[in-house]
């Protein structure tokens, strides 16, 4: 089934992986990423990850001798923003430098000025995410919503990457970064994609690339740091396989079936992605769930009801990564299939191997380095965007090991 109406609200002139809903336009985009965002091209990203993550460490240390509060929601996302960034653009933006977020924007007569990268993201989702539940009205409601505050923080956006896309133009001597996919194939042939579409496509990365695992990474330091019991049994774990003071590397940590089963959880319980995702029925209508829909009627599964479904997670509500580890095979094959937060199909998410990577060697890091003590009786708070977003976690934060 295609995607909905619901994604033009937030679409450009040049549709981009993301918002594309034509299928042959959808479909040549994904064959053109697909080797970049490959398990095998993934693991290729380990230093960059590795650099970025003594960065961030070397902030948390600060925190510590500081003796100051640590948001370690803001803080990985400025990790995610620096890394994403260099992945995409071969050049540094330095959020865990400065520690904050405030990064070059530029207007197309070539102004430069500096705004929040978090704010203006997420602002402007908050409008067009209104704009989407309004479709069928867009072309009216579409021109007064320009005047919205929150619709002038997406161009702060938009300026935010047309500054970096023109840096990265600029550079004569350009790493084999992703954007290098962008330009060339595989093979080295030039793909000729017009500059906007070139701009849509470095948009649609930076965001669904730095807010959805930022919301992951979060999540699974809030749930790991307030249940004790499971923060020790993945300690144990992960303090065997990687001795001393090492970071963990990603051949490591990736073997940890404990640590799988906590960032599985995590994404279970706490969704990044957690509304029902809509999409069309196709001319003669379909089946869904034994019950016939006829055609153009607008469908969606609600991500977090499905996570949450008692006949498939016994006692859902509870955050219990061992249920990941069962040896019923029935019961662990019922709930893969029900186990959905990057969807499915040929929409499914195409950055699943750099999630789970990214989140595989921090969270075992941050574990294994630091005690995160939260506040009794903290709730971490959620906001609903396109995503799920969680509200600030502050922690006091101390090393474990040098
Ligand atoms: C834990 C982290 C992540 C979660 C939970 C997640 C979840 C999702 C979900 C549910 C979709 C389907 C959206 C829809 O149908 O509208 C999606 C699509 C997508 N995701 Fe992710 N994502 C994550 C990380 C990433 C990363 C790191 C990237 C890297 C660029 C990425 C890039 C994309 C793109 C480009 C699409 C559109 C794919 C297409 O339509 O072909 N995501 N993601």
């Amino acid at each position: 089934m295609l995607k909905a109406d619901w994604y033009d609200a937030a679409a450009g002139p040049h549709r981009n992986l993301a918002d594309a809903r034509d299928k042959a336009e959808h479909q040549g985009k994904r064959k053109m990423l697909a080797h970049t965002f490959a398990a095998q091209t993934v693991i290729t990203f380990e230093p960059l990850l590795r650099e970025n993550l003594s960065t961030l460490m070397g902030l948390l240390d600060r925190h510590e001798v500081a003796r100051t509060e640590v948001n370690m929601r803001r803080v990985l996302n400025y990790f995610l923003i620096d890394l994403f960034g260099q992945l995409l653009y071969g050049h540094k933006l330095g959020c865990l430098d400065r520690g904050n977020d405030l990064l070059d924007a530029e207007t197309k007569d070539g102004r430069i000025y500096r705004v929040p990268f978090i704010e203006s993201l997420l602002d402007v989702t908050v409008i067009n995410n209104l704009l989407a539940i309004l479709s069928n009205i867009l072309p009216l409601i579409r021109p007064l919503a320009k005047y919205h505050p929150y619709k002038k923080k997406g161009t702060d956006w938009e300026n935010i990457v047309y500054h970096n896309t023109k840096k990265r133009l600029a550079n004569p001597d350009p790493e084999d970064d992703l954007f290098q996919r962008l330009l060339q194939d595989s093979k080295g042939q030039d793909l000729n994609l017009p500059f906007g579409e070139i701009i849509a496509e470095c948009s649609a990365m930076m965001n669904a690339g730095t807010e959805t695992t930022t919301a992951a990474m979060t999540n699974t330091i809030f749930l790991l740091y307030t249940h004790p019991q499971v923060l020790q049994k993945l300690r144990a774990e992960i303090d065997a396989a990687v001795p001393g003071n090492e970071i963990p590397t990603y051949e490591v940590a990736s073997n940890l079936r404990y640590l799988r089963a906590c960032i599985e959880e995590s994404l279970r319980i706490r969704p990044a992605s957690s509304f029902g995702l809509p999409r069309i029925v196709p001319a003669g209508g379909r089946e869904v769930a034994g019950k016939f829909i006829p055609e153009g009627v607008i469908v969606s599964v609600p991500t977090y009801s499905l996570l949450r479904d008692e006949t498939v997670f016994k006692n859902a509500s509870q955050y219990n990564p061992d249920r990941w580890l069962t040896k019923d095979l029935e019961e662990k094959k019922r709930m893969m299939t029900n186990h959905l937060p990057f969807s499915t199909g040929p929409r499914a998410c195409i950055g699943r191997n750099i999630a789970y990577f990214e989140q595989t060697v921090v969270i075992a890091t941050i574990v294994k380095f630091y005690d995160c003590k939260v506040e009794k009786g903290f709730q971490l708070q959620t906001q609903e965007r396109f995503n799920s977003n969680p509200g600030d976690l502050p922690v006091e934060i101390s090393r474990r090991c040098d």
